[in-house]
């Protein structure tokens, strides 16, 4: 049986901050953050926008009521989740008005949770054919001001269906993972800013990939040739090339060039979004599939997802006949064409707003946030989205 991507949905918030304003405002060359690190603005979200609404948002236009009818599961990917105990899947299912038969659960291990989502997925339609799954991967990437992982910050998500005979994207049979306890990146529970330890967790990341890329290889038989692109988990667009660049010499010239090429044009989203943590790979791909133009049908893309602490896994999956058509390509440009650039000092302030931990009532201007779902406030301890098209 096939099983697949049959439609992939991205939203990010309507704010964003200019890489070359934060370098001057830094005292660090604009170069550092837009050649060294490889990011041109960041998407900063406003106290409106959470996991929640980010993945309701992307979630949003691209089920119809045939989806809805199919989707018998919900698998919601975050390490930015608003409760320990409830999932954030529950929610974005009244959200969109998704049928109470259905299961709605919330994974994480760091940005490799909606991977994980997308492989437990696979395994429920290969068992359930007619179903879908709704695979989402939605994040606030925080480290805080005027920290050297600052200029990776970013906010977005992104929703993944899955079904047999998918339109857009073939996921291959083999799978090759690993993991190792280290500590590269965390967030204690009592924390709402990332410890990392950079330069480890650069290493780590290339480690994990030239692990499991060798695995894959062994498994599958599969060269460098036979992929048209690689698509990485990208903290900055800079990160995939130096993983990339370990495996290059294995092909010819040829080889070399496409693949570096694909590269470059599978940045393109998260050069101008930021790191996403769990949709960051998939935010990737879109980019590949949508600004790529003669892409063609039964290409073989390869995907490395990374999530901190750490696990890592290489799959990969063959686009499908007329995929572009499926693709959601106008309202991305018009999301990316219609945000708004926010001062640094504005970004600072709203980085620094925060909800209060007792149980005060909070209402929020959701009027000055155009995302069709907010998060609204909280009452009784309790949050409250609005879906302004269900008004
Ligand atoms: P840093 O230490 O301030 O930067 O922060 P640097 O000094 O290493 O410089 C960065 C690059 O800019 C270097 O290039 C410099 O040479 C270059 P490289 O040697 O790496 O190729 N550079 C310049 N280039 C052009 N013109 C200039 C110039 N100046 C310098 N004038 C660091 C970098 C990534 C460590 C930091 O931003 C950080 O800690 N970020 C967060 C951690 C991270 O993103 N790690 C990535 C792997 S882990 C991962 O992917 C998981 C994650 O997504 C979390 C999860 O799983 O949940 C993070």
């Amino acid at each position: 049986m096939k099983i697949g991507i049959d439609k992939i949905g991205f939203y990010t918030p309507h704010l964003y901050v200019d890489m070359n304003k934060l370098a001057v405002s830094r005292n660090v060359e604009p170069e550092k953050f837009t050649i060294g690190i490889g990011q041109e603005k960041m998407a900063i979200p406003p106290l409106t926008q959470d996991a929640v609404s980010l993945a309701a948002n992307a979630a949003l236009k691209i089920l119809d009521d045939d989806d809805k009818e199919k989707i018998d599961f919900v698998i919601f990917g975050t390490e930015s989740g608003i409760d320990h105990s409830k999932s954030a899947a529950v929610y974005v299912h009244q959200l969109l008005g998704l049928k109470p038969q259905a299961r709605a659960i919330e994974l994480k291990q760091a940005c490799y949770g909606a991977t994980a989502g997308i492989q437990m997925a696979k395994g429920h339609i290969a068992l359930h054919p007619g179903s879908k799954v709704l695979v989402l991967g939605s994040d606030i990437a925080r480290y805080g001001l005027n920290t050297s992982g600052e200029a990776t910050q970013g906010a977005g998500a992104v929703a993944l269906l899955i079904s047999a005979d998918p339109k857009i994207m073939v996921l291959e049979e083999h799978n090759a993972y690993m993991t190792a306890d280290i500590m590269d990146f965390w967030r204690p529970i009592y924390a709402d800013k990332a410890f990392v330890d950079g330069k480890f967790s650069n290493e780590q990341y290339i480690a994990f990939f030239n692990n499991v890329w060798r695995q894959y290889k062994e498994k599958t038989g599969l060269e460098l040739q036979d992929y048209e692109a690689i698509c990485y988990h990208l903290p900055y667009t800079k990160m995939g090339k130096k993983a990339l660049r370990t495996i290059l010499d294995e092909g010819t010239v040829v080889d070399q060039e496409r693949i570096m090429a694909n590269y470059q044009i599978s940045t393109a989203y998260n050069r101008v979004v930021g790191n996403i943590y769990t949709g960051s790979l998939y935010l990737s791909l879109l980019s590949l599939l949508e600004q790529k133009e003669n892409l063609e049908a039964g290409s073989r893309i390869g995907l490395y997802s990374y999530g901190s602490g750490a696990v890592g896994e290489f799959f990969s999956g063959i686009l499908q006949p007329n995929y572009r058509k499926h693709l959601q390509i106008d309202q991305h440009t018009k999301l990316f064409s219609e945000r708004t650039e926010v001062t640094v000092p504005e970004y600072e302030a709203i980085f620094e707003e925060t909800l209060p931990t007792n149980d005060r009532k909070v209402e929020l201007e959701i009027d000055q946030d155009p995302a069709t779902i907010c998060f609204a406030g909280i009452t009784d301890n309790k949050r409250q989205y609005i879906n302004k098209s269900a008004k």
